[in-house]
C-alpha cells in the first residue's frame, strides 16, 4: 500500500463528518489491514472517508440509508453544480426542501441548515438580513447589496475582489474583524460561501465503485458473499452515536449494530465514543455542548476494531 503524500478533504458539508481525521483514521486502519484494496463505507454520509480511501487507491463502496444524500453524491459524480443552486436560500423555501429526496433538496438541507443538521435553518432570524447581504456581496460581488448592508451596519465595506469565493470570503471576514462588536457577528464567519465552493469541488469526481442508498442490516448477506480475499477487505462504520438523539434517524439500535459487527466474515473498524470493542485510536474533536449553538467542548472520538473469526 503506498501513503499518498498529499491528500484533499474532498466531503459533502455533513454532520458528524470525518473531514478532520480522515487521513489520520486511514493510517491507523491501515496499520492493521496494510494489505487492503476494498473500502466498504456503511455509514457513508458526507462521504468524507469514501473520498480519503479513494485517494489512498482503494476501490471504494459507499452506502447509507439517506436517500437524499446519495442522490446528490450520485448526482455530483455526473454533473456540474447548476448555477441556480448557489443562490440565497431563504428560510422558507429551506424549510420546503426539508424531508425530500431530490439531489437539490437534499444539497439545500445539508447546506443552508445549522451544524448541517437537515433540520434547522442556518441563520437566526435576528441576522438573517444582513447575513443575506454579506452572501450576495461575496458570492456575486452585488453592488446594491453592499450598499444597503453599509447603510444597514452604519460602516463602510469594501468590495471584496478576490478572484474566486473563498478568497472574498476571507477579505470580507477581516474587515469585518476590523468594525467588530455585534455589526462584526452579522457579516463574518460566511463559511457558508466555503461551503458552496466545496460542493462544487466535489462536481465529477468519480469517488465510487459503488453508490448506494442501503440500511446497513440489509447488507450482512450482501457482505457474507463476497469472494475478496480476508486481508483485502476494510469495513469501515460510522454509525449515529449512541445515546445521542441529534440524528433524524434515531432509530439506530447500537446492541443490534454490535451482533451485526460480529457476525461479519471480515474485520470492521468502527468510530464511536465508547464501543464494546478494541480500541486502537483516539482523536480528539470539538464538539458542541449540549443545548448550546456556540460553547463548545473537546471531546475523544475513538477508533474501535472488530477481528472477524476466521472460519
Ligand atoms: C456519523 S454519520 C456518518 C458521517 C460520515 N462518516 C462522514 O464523514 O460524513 C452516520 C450516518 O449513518 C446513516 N445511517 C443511520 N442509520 C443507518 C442505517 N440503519 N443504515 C445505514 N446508514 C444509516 C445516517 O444517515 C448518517 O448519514
Amino acid at each position: 500500500m503506498q501513503i499518498p503524500s498529499k491528500v484533499y478533504p474532498y466531503r459533502l458539508p455533513y454532520m458528524g463528518s470525518k473531514q478532520n481525521i480522515a487521513y489520520s483514521l486511514m493510517l491507523a486502519i491501515l496499520q492493521k489491514k496494510p494489505k487492503a484494496k476494498y473500502f466498504f463505507d456503511i455509514f457513508g454520509g458526507g462521504a468524507a472517508m469514501s473520498l480519503m480511501a479513494k485517494q489512498f487507491g482503494l476501490k471504494v463502496f459507499y452506502t447509507e440509508k439517506n436517500a437524499g444524500i446519495v442522490n446528490l453524491l450520485n448526482f455530483l459524480k455526473d454533473n456540474k453544480i447548476p448555477d441556480d443552486w448557489i443562490r440565497w436560500i431563504s428560510r422558507e423555501e429551506f424549510k420546503e426542501c426539508l424531508g425530500k429526496d431530490d439531489p437539490f433538496s437534499a444539497f439545500v438541507s445539508v447546506v443552508w441548515s445549522f451544524g448541517n443538521n437537515r433540520q434547522a435553518y442556518l441563520f437566526g432570524k435576528d441576522i438573517e438580513e444582513p447575513k443575506r447581504l454579506a452572501f450576495e456581496v461575496i458570492v456575486n460581488q452585488d453592488e446594491q447589496a453592499l450598499e444597503d448592508l453599509n447603510k444597514m451596519l452604519g460602516c463602510k465595506l469594501r468590495m471584496p475582489k478576490g478572484a474566486d469565493v473563498h478568497t472574498r470570503r476571507l477579505q470580507f471576514t477581516r474587515q469585518a474583524k476590523k468594525i467588530g462588536g455585534n455589526r462584526a457577528i452579522a457579516i463574518e464567519r460566511m463559511e457558508l460561501a466555503d461551503k458552496l465552493a466545496l460542493t462544487q469541488s466535489l462536481t465529477q469526481m468519480e469517488c465510487c465503485s459503488r453508490l448506494q442508498q442501503l440500511e446497513y442490516l440489509q447488507q450482512l448477506e450482501y457482505l457474507q458473499q463476497l469472494e475478496y480475499p480476508y486481508d483485502e477487505v476494510i469495513i469501515y462504520c460510522d454509525p449515529p452515536y449512541r445515546g445521542t438523539a441529534e440524528y433524524t434517524d434515531n432509530d439506530f439500535n447500537p446492541k443490534e449494530f454490535d451482533e451485526w459487527v460480529r457476525k461479519l466474515k471480515y474485520d470492521c473498524f468502527i468510530s464511536e465514543y465508547d464501543a464494546p470493542f478494541e480500541q486502537i485510536a483516539s482523536f480528539n474533536k470539538l464538539a458542541l455542548l449540549n443545548n448550546s449553538k456556540t460553547e463548545r467542548t473537546t471531546v475523544a472520538e475513538k477508533l474501535y476494531y472488530h477481528k472477524a473469526e476466521v472460519k
